[in-house]
């Protein structure tokens, strides 16, 4: 079988993980924290960073972070994952969807300013699969309209937008250390900003919002969202190669599009756009209409020929636990819901080799013949 993702582990890993078991530093409170913040919020050129438990805790408190709550609206892709969405419901404010590019896969940002009222607090914009959103236009709407921007760079290690680090753009961003990201702490997440107040809003929010004078006093609730100094370890030791990591991303999305070429069913990922090259978080393909099969059958078809695939995923509008709640009642994004019924990613990982690469494309070349 050729997973779907495995993560490259051999760098210093090992050597920064023994030294936190040999000097007893495991929690959080552990040096490396601070090491792998600063080094991190560095990279992406912002002045914090607020190393949390997972991408979603990181979203959460960005979120939370911004004051977000009932009767604020909130405009965001529905072509995301569950993450982006939990706290701003959670708190009853209001997602405002917008559907997707059907190129880049991106939030459709035309669509962003007809969604725009007297009770929208944000943009959030979450950069898809491996190119960033369109940023310019977005920040100009915002500042035009006193608007906050939370950037979910999840899956943006490395990225730029015309050439700025993506992390850099929302008045808070945030990312993801799972181990399918570009670099990983096993789980993890960080909140960046160059805001003093939401960084120290954010730190509170992660450390149950103890207060330095008074420990066990509270004025507002957080969540125990910290990172172990373990993770941190690994964190430095992957920050240390990723752009390495870019470039075997690259080199391997070049490889399969090269391989795929040739397939007229399917939409490749588009290598760039003119603002950023792709970073291939993961290799994504899209299945034409006229391929007649959705991409559940060509997942099914792969697995049981050794290859590992994941589907997209499922836009917000249609996930249950939200209409449930009254949400989206109605409402329909096309070019998204063709997205997850047509599209699904293949083998992406770290660790992949060029001869799985290989294997995997004749695989997916065999099964859509
Ligand atoms: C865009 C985006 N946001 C948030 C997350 C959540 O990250 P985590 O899995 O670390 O909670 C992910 C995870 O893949 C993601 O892709």
């Amino acid at each position: 079988m050729i997973p779907v993702n495995e993560p490259l582990l051999d760098g210093k890993e090992k050597d920064y993980l023994l030294e936190c078991i040999e000097t007893g530093w495991i929690s959080s409170e552990g040096p490396n924290i601070q090491k792998f913040e600063k080094e991190f919020a560095t990279r992406v050129n912002r002045q914090h960073g607020i190393a949390v438990t997972n991408g979603t805790a990181a979203v959460d408190v960005a979120v939370d972070a911004l004051g977000i709550g009932e009767g604020d609206e909130v405009i965001m892709p529905t072509f995301t994952i569950i993450s982006c969405i939990g706290q701003i419901v959670r708190t009853g404010a209001v997602p405002v969807l917008v559907d997707s590019d059907a190129e880049t896969w991106n939030m459709d940002i035309s669509q962003i300013e007809a969604k725009i009222t007297p009770r929208t607090k944000a943009i959030m914009v979450v950069h898809i699969y491996g190119l960033p959103v369109n940023m310019d236009p977005v920040l100009e709407l915002a500042k035009r309209h006193g608007l906050f921007v939370i950037e979910d760079a999840a899956q943006m290690h490395g990225q730029t937008y015309r050439g700025k680090a993506c992390g850099s753009f929302g008045d808070i961003s945030t990312f993801s250390f799972y181990p399918n990201k570009h670099i990983t702490t096993g789980e993890g997440g960080m909140v960046v900003t160059n805001n003093d107040q939401l960084a120290g809003d954010s730190r509170g929010l992660r450390n149950l919002c103890f207060q330095p004078a008074k420990r066990f006093v509270h004025e507002r609730l957080g969540w125990n969202l910290r990172m172990t100094n373990l993770q941190a370890a690994l964190g430095l030791a992957q920050l240390e190669r990723l752009d390495e990591f870019v470039q075997r991303k690259r080199n391997m999305g070049k490889q399969y599009s090269e391989r795929l070429s040739e397939l007229t069913s399917v939409q490749l990922p588009l290598a760039k756009t003119d603002y950023a090259d792709n970073i291939y978080w993961v290799y994504g393909l899209v299945l034409n209409d006229e391929s007649g099969i959705d991409a559940e059958v060509v997942m099914k078809r792969l697995g049981e020929k050794g290859i590992g695939s994941r589907p997209f995923f499922c836009p917000m509008h249609m996930q249950p636990v939200l209409q449930n709640l009254g949400l989206f009642k109605g409402e329909q994004y096309p070019v998204a819901e063709r997205l997850y019924r047509q599209g699904f990613y293949i083998p992406s990982g770290m660790a992949l080799t060029e001869e799985q690469i290989d294997e995997a494309s004749q695989v997916v070349k065999d099964v859509l013949a």
